[in-house]
């Protein structure tokens, strides 16, 4: 079972994200002051300022953060702490340049950035725990102080390590899982073009090659020993700052980034999880073009779903306020009027209990220049501000919602070993990112709200049963522990749906000389004959489904049902196996598992979703048009029910019985018009 988190926020509070160091002093107070009065009680501050407190190697001065939070406590503002590992300072890197991280060539990367360090460089480790203790001891016993924020946004920017240490550290990470070098061949299926290896010094972080493409198994393995990488320089933070933490403080680090087991490093080193949401990522004029365009900022509650999958109750470090821009990257426009309203209203719909606003004001100087706050330069009260004090007393008109928990029926199953194969593979990729995308839209805009859940260490089959159904989309690789878990949860009598190529590898990434799905053939009563990706000139292949034709996505296994209670439900319509089975139900212990060949589509996924009973759990109560979101909490026997139109155009929506409106305190029913960006919250 996973651990409980250790801290919870009682109530929904908002804050933001100040930086003393950028200000002058004479502002401070009045600063602090004007936040209160929009209701704003608490900032973070301190993440990147190492050379405040450490100007030059070995001497401390803590007269800076002293004088703030003198204000602080004057002002009744509350501070969570940053540790400010995130930017080793210059005169660290100039005298320590092996404490710098480098590209995959060896090249190192220079002053300059921030997250230019390593996390294994002794010296840097050494640095990092003084600088850390240093904070802590002085700092945590202050009555300002409620929290901590370890480095920042740690594996953001960059997630990948090249130095020398890494390498070092990598043998070492191999050596304790391996133990022989025999045995490490073995796994990296090493005689695969030369590469065994006779020692241990021939092995290296992945390097340069042609194409970049390295041994999979290898790369795997890396990316699993750069999140443990990660995760212990987190928690070796935490272990000092625990030392000083006050009872009822809290540590957190704010993500969430990848080639990093996010669950792993909140049960280890966090008390709760924050996370930086920024929506207006999607109206971005120069963003990654694989980013999905679909369905806008309201992608963002993937995101939300995700981080409430790590930690039930979250809160928000970074929530946007303004226009987004460096000067060398990025360039997204300000949130518009309600639209900051909308986002920090997502954020509490799916599970945070604190909103912290990013930032109090826009810097006039630095990379981040564009990186718009809540005031800009000229320091004038302005619309963003007003609209953070409607959000303050609307966040008080819905208080009591504060800690419930979120609602849902389904769930899509994720891994780790999966989810890193799937950026090694790019066969597993091509699957696993349509599906996930598709299985989230079609969750949206059929009303059905949806967790993921993920296949840990620690989990157990009642993390499972808590949800009817089960949509593991392409668990390629499978071990005998998650395929024990998924076949107790059928047992117990869940519903579980199983998408293509489940059962190819083992947790080396090496694909099984067994039939697909491996491991879970004898709970799914099924088995499959051959597969093919569909190919641009296939066009589409749908499957028929009692008369109804359904696409089956970009990649199908063509099955055959093996159990004797095994039911073909739909057959290939067409390609080379038409007539073949495409979907085969089994019963199994008091459930069972819908075996699909394809991968998901918005419209098959909603077929599935209905045909196992669990579509728009909420239509009884209430009709939604296609622009709003809808995501339910539940408290002491009492369902809240949020709703969120995403668009500027007005949205009827009609209400079936008598709801309480959380706002009003009314009780509403018929139809109720919901206006740009509007947000309602009913109680049942
Ligand atoms: C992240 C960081 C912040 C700030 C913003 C804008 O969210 O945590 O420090 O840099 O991005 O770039």
């Amino acid at each position: 079972m996973r651990k409980q988190q250790n801290f919870k926020w009682n109530t929904l509070s908002l804050g933001t994200c100040y930086y003393p160091e950028h200000w002058d002093e004479s502002l401070w107070k009045e600063d602090l002051k004007r936040m209160l009065a929009h209701g704003i009680q608490t900032i973070r501050i301190g993440e990147f300022a190492w050379s405040k407190v450490e100007p030059r190697e070995g001497e401390f001065t803590f007269e800076f953060f002293d004088r703030f939070l003198e204000v602080a406590a004057q002002t009744e503002i509350k501070v969570i702490f940053g540790t400010p590992t995130a930017t080793p300072p210059a005169w660290l890197t100039n005298a320590y340049p092996e404490v710098l991280n480098c590209r995959m060539d060896g090249v190192k990367f220079r002053h300059g950035m921030r997250r230019h360090y390593n996390y294994n460089s002794p010296i840097y480790q050494k640095f990092c725990k003084r600088i850390v203790e240093k904070f802590g001891e002085h700092y945590a016993k202050h009555p300002s102080v409620i929290g901590w924020q370890i480095d920042n946004e740690i594996n953001c920017e960059v997630d990948e390590f090249y130095s020398e240490s890494d390498t070092l550290a990598f043998r070492e990470f191999l050596k304790e899982k391996y133990k022989t070098l025999d045995a490490l061949n073995q796994a990296w299926g090493a005689v695969f073009w030369n590469q065994e290896y006779t020692h241990w010094e021939e092995i290296y972080v992945p390097r340069t090659t042609i194409h970049n493409s390295t041994n999979p198994h290898q790369t795997l393995d890396y990316i699993r020993f750069v999140s443990d990488s990660a995760v212990r320089f987190c928690k070796m933070q935490s272990d000092i700052l625990r030392k000083y933490v006050k009872p009822g403080d809290f540590i957190t680090t704010n993500g969430m980034f990848q080639n990093l087991d996010n669950h792993r490093m909140t049960d280890e080193a966090l008390d709760v999880y924050t996370y930086d949401s920024y929506p207006n990522f999607a109206y971005c004029l120069c963003e990654d073009p694989k980013h999905s365009k679909n369905l806008n900022d309201r992608r963002w509650s993937d995101k939300l779903t995700e981080v409430r999958s790590i930690c039930p109750h979250f809160g928000i470090m970074e929530q946007q306020s303004g226009a987004n821009g460096w000067n060398t990257r990025m360039e997204a426009p300000a949130p518009k009027p309600g639209q900051m309203m909308l986002w920090a209203m997502q954020s509490i719909a799916h599970g945070a209990d604190y909103v912290s606003f990013f930032r109090w004001r826009t810097c006039t100087f630095g990379t981040e220049i564009y990186w718009h706050g809540i005031l800009d330069y000229d320091n004038r009260d302005n619309r963003k501000l007003a609209e953070v004090k409607r959000i303050y007393d609307r966040v008080q008109a819905i208080q009591e919602t504060a800690g419930a928990e979120n609602q849902a029926a389904v769930a899509v199953v994720k891994d780790y070993s999966n989810i890193w194969d799937a950026k090694v593979d790019v066969w597993h990729q091509r699957l696993a990112w349509s599906s996930e995308e598709e299985i989230f839209l079609a969750s949206q805009v059929n009303h059905t709200p949806m967790d993921y859940v993920y296949l840990l260490d620690s989990t157990e089959v009642e993390e499972l049963t808590r949800y009817r159904v089960l949509i593991y989309p392409h668990g390629l690789i499978l071990s005998e522990r998650k395929a024990a878990l998924l076949k107790a949860y059928v047992e117990e009598g869940g519903c579980l749906i199983l998408g293509a190529r489940t059962g190819q590898k083992d947790e080396n990434g090496k694909c099984v000389m067994m039939p697909m799905p491996g491991l879970l053939a004898e709970v799914t009563g099924s088995d499959v004959r051959e597969f093919t990706f569909v190919g641009p000139a296939d066009d589409k292949v749908n499957m028929n489904w009692n008369g109804i034709l359904l696409d089956t996505g970009i990649f199908n296994d063509i099955l055959e049902p093996i159990g004797s209670n095994a039911k073909v439900l739909a057959e290939y319509a067409g390609n080379y196996y038409k007539g073949q089975p495409a979907l085969i139900e089994n019963p199994y212990g008091n459930g069972k598992v819908l075996h699909f060949g394809g991968t998901f589509t918005q419209e098959n996924v909603k077929a599935l979703l209905e045909y196992v009973g669990v579509l728009k759990p909420y239509c009884d109560i209430l009709e939604l048009p296609k622009d709003c979101e809808i995501t339910a909490k539940e408290k002491e026997g009492r369902t809240y029910i949020f709703v969120l139109n995403y668009v500027e155009e007005p949205q009827e929506i009609f209400i079936k019985r008598a709801v309480k409106d959380m706002d009003t305190k009314e009780q509403v029913q018929g139809k109720i018009c919901l206006g740009a960006y509007e947000t309602k919250v009913y109680e049942l």
